[in-house]
């Protein structure tokens, strides 16, 4: 029986319009050869909304991504956008999208393709086989709180400032997010945080704790994240997931897709993960919107088709086709293809429409296998 989805694709800006037209392709490729049947409806977000609409994102949008079984996002921002207010920057319009959806969990993974090993600036001894979850909160923290702001100072010197929050509740449902996934990989846990000089994070430590009793099965470790950034660049392989705030999951999580040898190849998964509602998901590379090649049509599409392969196995309980299509792309790799980002000597370089076409074709290869 086949089984009819909605998916809104927002593109945003720069590369997210180039990557997109790749995630499109996939979906037909899945509409066509799998029991899913997609349709696709298009809206904006970020840049391209400010320009059209004055806003980084409607409540049309909003409402059209709460309606959608899945949503696939490119990139916001550029250059263009960078000297008008806070309030309506195009990275608004995505933390709106996170916040009113409440996708408080979101779910970064790095993990290495064997055939980029040589494209990361770590030794290889180091990334092998590396495969590693960030579990990043994602609708609290310092992104969120109030008071925020800059203000003039009665000196005429101005005060900017932010707030980091977080409440217990806040904590307890990424914990237990974090704890469960734990449990269907190695057990092991390891919670970031600035617990020695920051409160909220020693609440945040504090409470991960006592949400990890009802887990005696998986081992819980606590790190600063001075110490975690380093340990992911030193030995990456001693972490298997970490859960942290909002803030350090951002920096982390770049740090972390460079072990993998590209930003181009992160993708993620936001989640609101209540058990009603498991389906709501909205999928987008960790890699920004890179003005500086974007419309010269030479970006890595995989960050977005693998964030596709997320949205098959998180919102429609598909790992089969999210295996396959990495295992498409590992091969496409394996033979000698590339984007620039992730070239190593001897490749062939791919623009973005003919790594996409590339995977496809594997795609169809594996499936006729
Ligand atoms: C990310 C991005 C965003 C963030 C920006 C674009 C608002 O860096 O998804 O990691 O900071 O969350
Ligand atoms: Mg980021």
């Amino acid at each position: 029986m086949s089984q009819n989805f909605e998916i809104l694709l927002l593109p945003g800006d720069g590369i997210g319009k180039e990557i997109s037209r790749e995630a499109e392709k996939l979906l037909n490729w899945i509409n066509y050869n799998t029991e899913f049947k997609f349709s696709i409806i298009y809206d904006f977000i970020g840049g391209e909304s400010i320009d059209k609409f004055n806003t980084p994102i409607r409540d049309e949008t909003l409402n059209l991504a709460k309606r959608a079984d899945a949503i696939l996002l490119g990139a916001v921002g550029g250059t263009k956008w960078e000297n008008i207010p806070f309030e309506i920057r195009p990275e608004r319009g995505l933390l709106k999208i996170r916040k009113e959806l409440d996708l408080f969990a979101n779910f970064r993974p790095a993990v290495i393709f064997d055939s980029l090993i040589d494209s990361s600036s770590l030794k290889p001894e180091i990334i092998q086989s590396l495969d590693i979850l960030i579990i990043r909160e994602l609708t609290g923290g310092i992104y969120f709180g109030e008071p925020r702001g800059i203000e003039i100072l009665p000196n005429n010197q101005k005060k900017g400032f932010n707030t980091l929050t977080y409440t217990t509740s806040e904590i307890e449902r990424i914990a237990n997010v974090a704890f469960q996934v734990a449990n269907k990989r190695n057990k092991m846990l390891c919670s970031v945080d600035k617990a020695n000089v920051l409160e909220s994070t020693a609440l945040w430590r504090e409470v991960v704790s006592s949400v990890g009793k009802k887990f005696p099965d998986i081992q819980l470790t606590h790190m600063y994240v001075d110490n975690a950034a380093m340990q992911l660049v030193r030995n990456p392989k001693q972490f298997d997931v970490i859960v942290t705030t909002n803030m350090f999951g951002d920096i982390l999580s770049d740090c972390a897709s460079m072990l993998t040898g590209s930003l181009g190849m992160l993708p993620s998964a936001s989640i609101k993960a209540t058990e009603k509602n498991e389906r709501l998901g909205l999928y987008e590379p960790v890699h920004g919107s890179a003005p500086d090649i974007s419309g010269k049509k030479i970006a890595n599409p995989i960050a977005m088709l693998l964030s596709v392969g997320m949205m098959m196995e998180y919102s429609f309980n598909s790992k089969e086709i999210n295996l396959l299509l990495k295992k498409a792309i590992n091969n496409v790799l394996k033979n000698g293809n590339s984007t620039i980002d992730i070239q190593k000597k001897g490749d062939k370089i791919l623009n973005t429409e003919q790594m996409g076409d590339e995977i496809i074709k594997q795609l169809d290869k594996l499936k006729n296998e």
